[in-house]
This record gives C-alpha cells, structure tokens and sequence, in this order.
C-alpha cells in the first residue's frame, strides 16, 4: 500500500524541490564543522544522545523496512536503533524524548495525527525530563523524518533547553527524504549552538544494517569512547 507520505515526496520531487530523495547518507563534516566537534570534544566532552520514535504497530513485521526492527530480541524504533548505535560508540547518556499523549500506532492514523499536528504548528507536552542538561557538551539528536519537517515534540524539545555554547550533531531516519530542511530549523531555534549540518541520514530500509557506518561516522567524528 502506498504511504500518504511519500505521495508527498515524490511530488516534491517531481516539483523539483530539493528533499534530497537519494534516501540519505552520512556527508562530509566541512571544516567549520570539524572545528566545532574538535573544540567539543577536546578534553573530556560530556555526550548526550536523545531521540524521538514512533514505532508502528501494525504492517507486516518488526523488519527492516518497516518502522521497528528487532535487536536483541527487543522491537524498538528506527531511530531508537541509531541512537542505541551511536551511544554505543561514542558513551555518554541516552534519552527518549517522550510526550504525555499517546500517538496512534497504526500507520494511517499516526500520519493524519503529524499532518494536523504540523498544520496546527502543535508543541505537545513532553513527559520526559534531562537531568542536569547544563553538563553537556556535544549532542546528538535523532528523529524520524515526518511530512518533510520534525515530529512537533522535537519543537517542543528544541523551546524547552538551552543549548547556548552546546555542539548539536543532528540524525535522522526517514523513508526517502532525509533532513529535508530541519537541519536550518535546528539552527533557526538554536542560534547560540554549533550545529554540525551534515549530520547522519539513514534511509529506513537501510537501518537494520547501518550499525558498521554508524561506528564509523561516529568514530570519524572522534567520538569513539
Ligand atoms: C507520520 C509519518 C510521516 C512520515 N513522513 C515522511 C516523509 O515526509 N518523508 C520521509 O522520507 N519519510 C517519512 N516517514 C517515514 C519515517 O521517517 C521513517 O519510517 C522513520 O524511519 C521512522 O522512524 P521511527 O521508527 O524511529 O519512528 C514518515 C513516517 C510517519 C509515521
């Protein structure tokens, strides 16, 4: 079954606009870039990796392909997945950026929830909270692509901290149209942070098996513990 979704990108697609449809890929930090990360992660850098998920709970299978994969005997995320890989390498904390309301698990009423969400331009409540979020140094933040933008909880993540001084490394998983434009959201709302915009895109087929290019993006970065 076609996803409404992606009816929305290939539009966007065949309009021309850039939602980068090649499915992803981790690019080339530049060298200001290189800077920021060098600058974070000299001495001993505090990490965190937060993310957002929504697994489906219905389609054919916690397999690759779908919105959930099974590691360890464990159904999590997508991005759960990513993120799960990149503190693996890097160390640091983890943390789930998690709401107060519950978003459907079937697949049509969980996009016709983000669509009116996105329209409304919503920040739902979050009903997680970090910890001493002052002690971090370097970020990692991960979400699924949803509608060409983020979820709106990471909205409402980005309005709830200060990430004055901190380095964001952005992640995302997605079904064909990568960061989309979230990358300049994520500097738009966070102008006192060092936004590290090549980021890690992973197309969602791609995920189950990414675990060798995640070590290596992250190691590349110099993060490896
Ligand atoms: C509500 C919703 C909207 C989506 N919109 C897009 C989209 O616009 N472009 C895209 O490439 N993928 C889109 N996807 C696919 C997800 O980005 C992809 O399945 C992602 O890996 C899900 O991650 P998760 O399992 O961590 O939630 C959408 C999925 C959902 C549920």
């Amino acid at each position: 079954m076609k996803k409404k979704w992606m009816v929305f990108v290939c539009l966007l697609c065949l309009s021309a606009v850039s939602w980068g449809c090649s499915g992803g890929g981790s690019g080339a930090s530049t060298e200001t870039e290189t800077q920021a990360v060098d600058a974070a992660k000299n001495g001993d850098a505090k990490i965190l990796t937060v993310y957002f998920t929504m697994p489906e709970t219905d389609g054919t299978d916690a397999v690759s392909g779908a919105s959930r994969i099974v590691e360890n005997g464990d159904v999590v995320g997508n991005t759960q997945f990513v993120a799960q890989q990149i503190q693996d390498t890097a160390g640091g904390d983890l943390f789930q950026i998690e709401t107060t309301k519950t978003y459907p698990g079937d697949h049509d009423a969980l996009v016709d929830e983000a669509s009116q969400e996105q329209d409304e331009d919503a920040r739902p409540e979050l009903s997680s909270e970090i910890d001493n979020f002052d002690q971090y140094d370097v970020v990692f933040v991960g979400y699924p692509n949803w509608w060409g933008d983020m979820p709106q909880a990471m909205y409402t993540f980005f309005d709830t901290y200060d990430f004055s001084g901190k380095t964001i490394i952005p992640f995302v998983t997605h079904g064909g149209s990568g960061f989309s434009d979230t990358i300049s959201s994520i500097e738009t709302l966070e102008p006192d942070a060092e936004v590290v915009s090549s980021g890690l895109s992973i197309a969602r087929d791609d995920v189950a098996d990414a675990g060798g290019d995640i070590k290596t993006w992250v190691e590349d970065l110099g993060f490896a513990k």
